[in-house]
Parts: C-alpha cells; structure tokens; sequence
C-alpha cells in the first residue's frame, strides 16, 4: 500500500438517513450462486444490436424474485463487444413508462450520440445511435443517463459493459476468453426490504449518496466462478451509485493492474491493494496457476475514517488471518479441466504520448460544492440527507437550458478540480484524459494511463489534461459531473459545447 487518496469524510457528519424500510434482509442460502455472466454480443460487423429497455424480475439471492429493469434482460444489460475501426450500431427500445436517456460512458464520440439527457428515449420509442469506435482497447460501460433519474434507474438495473478491442491489444499475451479467463465483474450495492424489494430513495439518500448494504456482483450475492489455472483478467467496473471500494483478495495476493478507463496502462503495475471509485474500470490479470481458490474482497472505503486509521485498518487486515477477513464478495475456483492461458505478462502494454506544456492551450477550474441549503425538502417532509443540500459546480446546479462552457476542438486544456467538502469521482464525457495531480499528489503509476474519472477532495486540486476531438452541439452537449450519481441528479453537473 504505497499511496492512497485522503479519506471522503463530508464535514457535517450526519450518519446516512435510513429508512424504516431499509431492515436488512435475513435469507438463508441453498450453496453459493454461480456468477452471472452476461451474455456477450458481437457489434464488429456493424450488425445493430437490439437493446430492449425494459423491466424484469431477478433473483439476487434467495429471497426470490426482485422487480428490476435492465437492456434484453431482467437485470443488467448484455456485454457489447466492439472494435477500434468499426461502426457500432445500437437500437434502443424504451418499452417501459419513463423516459430514459443511455449514455455510452468512456466513449469518444460526438455528442449527438453521446446519450446524455437531452437525447432521452421517451416511452414506446425508439433511438438507434451509430458510433465510429476510433478509440483503443477499453472496457467502457452504458448506463442510464436520465435527467433527474440516473441514480435511481441505474440502481434498479439499467447498466452494461462494452468491451472495445483493437489489434494492438489483441497482438499482446493477455487472456481474452470471455466467460472463461477474461471475466466481466460489476461491483454494485444494494439494500433490499422484507419482500426482496429494491429500496431506494434520492430524497432519503445521505450526504454521501446511496449506499446499498449488500454487495452484488453482476447481480449475484456472494457468488463463485470457475476459471482456468492460469493468468485470469477481471474486467472490474465500480458500478455502484456512491460507494468507493478498496479491491483486494483474501490471501493478499499480488495482482497486476493492466487497464485504467481509458485503456491500457504502459506496463502492468503490480499491486495487493486498489481503491475504485463509482464508475471507475480497473482490468486486473490474477495468476491462479497455484490452483488455490481466491477471494475477492469488495470493502466499503467508507468505514474507514481517516487516513492514518485507513492505513492502520490495513496493514492490520493484511496480518489477519482468513477467518477474520469479511466473507469475499466473489470466490474464483479453479477448475483444472478449463484452458489456462500460462504465458507470462507482457513487460510492455501499450504507448501512452502525453501532451508537451506549451501544447496545453488554457485552463479552467471546477469547484464542487454542497452546502446545507436551509430549506428541508418539501415532498415528504424529510429535513436531512440530499433534500437539504444544495448541489453546484461553479455555484451553479445542472440546467439543461444553459450551456456551461465551450470548448475548442482538437485543443489540450489543464482542468483542475475541487470541493468544498468531501471526495468526488469528477467523470468527464466525450474524451479520456490524463492524470497530473490528484488531490495535490502526483499520481500513482496505476492511474497514469487514460482515464474519464478522476477523485477530487478539498484539501487541494486534481489536475487534469484532456483534449476533446469530436463535436458536442449546444443541442447535444456533453456533461462533466460528479459520478456519485445522487450529487449528479441533484445539480452537481454541467454542459459543454465543442466546436
Ligand atoms: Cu457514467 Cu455522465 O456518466
Ligand atoms: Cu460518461
Ligand atoms: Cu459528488
């Protein structure tokens, strides 16, 4: 555990509010699940894929069924597998009563098929985006992007993953067997009622946003997988609403990080310990040519306090022995009759060209704020958590009607970041950026490759340099935004326009 960013604590410390509703849910288990895999489809050849926005009803656990929504399926959408040089054609249906926006996160392409809020799919329509995928390898997401209603349609299911290949990464020894040795892992929380409901509330949701209290994993409680004794890549996406993870196995094994958001890393970067902010990617190769089982454990960043005590917590961790550990959130099993791929990693990964200083054109700050606006909440009367906060950037909250900035094609700009209070994943659209500062630290080699998410606190900025190369109309802007998707439908976003 070499660095570590300073710990999100929100000055007024008001514990989250939880509702009456929330009792966590007691089920008894019948053996662990198998871990949901979702289906993998093949957009290479341009052939459209069929996303069919609609609700459905999932098992998480054994408490039964659970109303949900997802893409062609109850929960979660299918894997989309794309390439660097093709056209991905999508052909969303809206079959539910709510309108839906779907916002392809970690793509570079123009706004008008960006799926932020202004391209909502109203009820019983269509929207069919094409998109020229020029970026490199990346594991990129789709989520609903919603005005107002990210957070709660997120949680109840809209999300997927997209996965983009391009020769270069494909030339490299990684495992690329979906399902088999390259496994997709969706980290999400979840609070469930009595009944096995989903229990979410924007207005009830504290300061930090909405925590679940179990933690899924494509949708599966606890699970287990079968992988190959060899080198295995877990594609992991923090797909929570607000929580952050630290992401380590049970036995502490070495892993290497090989991926960040925006792609490949130059080399893989050894670790046993790794924080993952809401919407962050982290593709990790794990060696279980041991034949030994691992553990992956998904902790809650926010029980740990403070800096020095998060250190303390875990290096104490670390010494402790299995039985003290907190169960693991995904068991990989070995099962020595699947094809392990053996080859050892590739020292280099891929070439990352960074802009000179006198290439970077201009500057501009955010400044995220949330302040207690005094006024409770009207709806139900509630006093506390988010109905209370005021949400900016810039001293402004998100209006579709205004354009927040307007930026020049083709041109590298410095953007620093910073709060008022607390630690923020600061997510911008249209681009992958790189890493300068991070709350005033040089960054770690694992987050110096392509990013779209970077964490902010207030003790100092985060520093960015991006560069925007496609164009986002004043009609079809792109966002920037605090990706804790509760500060995000409270205001904590804004638009940008480049041309
Ligand atoms: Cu993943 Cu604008 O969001
Ligand atoms: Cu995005
Ligand atoms: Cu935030």
């Amino acid at each position: 555990m070499s660095w570590t960013f300073s710990r999100r604590q929100f000055i007024s410390s008001s514990a989250a509010l939880v509702g009456t509703s929330c009792v966590p849910l007691s089920w008894s288990k019948s053996g662990p699940a198998r871990l949901p895999i979702p289906p993998l489809v093949d957009g290479r050849q341009g052939k459209p894929i069929e996303l069919n926005i609609r609700s459905g009803s999932w098992s998480f656990a054994d408490f039964g069924k659970t109303p949900t929504l997802g893409f062609s399926q109850d929960y979660l959408g299918p894997t989309i597998r794309t390439q660097q040089y093709s056209e991905l054609n999508l052909h969303y249906k809206n079959t539910l009563t709510e309108s839906v926006a779907v916002h392809g996160h970690g793509l570079h392409v123009p706004g008008e098929v960006d799926g932020g809020p202004q391209l909502a799919i109203e009820p019983g329509a269509d929207w069919r985006p094409s998109l020229s995928i020029v970026q490199p390898a990346a594991t990129c997401w789709y989520h609903s992007h919603t005005h107002g209603k990210t957070g709660e349609q997120t949680y109840r299911g809209l999300a997927g993953l997209i996965i983009i290949d391009d020769e270069q990464a494909n030339s490299l020894s990684l495992p690329h067997q979906y399902g088999v040795d390259d496994l997709p892992i969706v980290i999400q929380d979840r609070t469930f009622d009595a009944q096995g409901r989903l229990v979410y509330s924007l207005y009830e949701a504290g300061e930090d946003g909405w925590y679940g209290d179990t933690v899924i994993i494509n949708g599966a409680v606890e699970p287990f997988v079968s992988v190959p004794a060899g080198k295995v890549r877990l594609r992991i996406l923090n797909g929570a609403n607000a929580r952050f993870y630290i992401v380590r196995f049970a036995d502490n094994r070495t892993f290497h990080k090989v991926a960040s958001d925006g792609g490949l890393l130059e080399a893989p970067v050894p670790l046993t310990t790794m924080e993952m902010a809401p919407g962050e990617r982290c593709e990790i190769i794990v060696d279980m040519a041991d034949g030994k089982p691992a553990g992956l454990l998904t902790m809650f960043e926010d029980e740990f306090d403070d800096e020095d005590n998060f250190i303390g917590s875990l290096l104490n961790l670390n010494k402790r022995s299995g039985k003290d550990l907190p169960p693991a959130s995904l068991n990989l099993v070995v099962d020595k009759d699947l094809p392990a791929h053996n080859a050892p990693l590739p020292r280099q990964l891929a070439t990352i060209v960074r802009p000179q200083p006198k290439q970077i054109m201009r500057s501009r700050d955010f400044f995220l704020t949330m302040e207690d606006s005094g006024v409770a909440f009207d709806g139900d009367g509630h006093k506390n958590g988010h109905a209370a906060m005021d949400m900016a950037i810039n001293g402004v909250a998100m209006d579709m009607n205004v354009i927040n900035e307007r930026v020049q094609r083709g041109v590298w700009e410095r953007w620093r970041i910073r709060s008022n209070q607390g630690a923020h994943p600061f997510h911008v659209h249209g681009c992958s950026f790189l890493i300068e500062r991070m709350g005033g630290l040089a960054p770690p080699p694992e987050l110096q490759g392509w990013k779209d998410i970077v964490v902010l606190d207030d003790d100092d900025w985060s520093q960015i340099v991006v560069r925007f190369d496609y164009p986002a109309t004043e009609r079809y802007p792109y966002m920037y935004h605090c990706h804790i998707l509760e500060h995000e439908d409270r205001g904590m976003m804004g638009q940008f326009a480049v041309s």
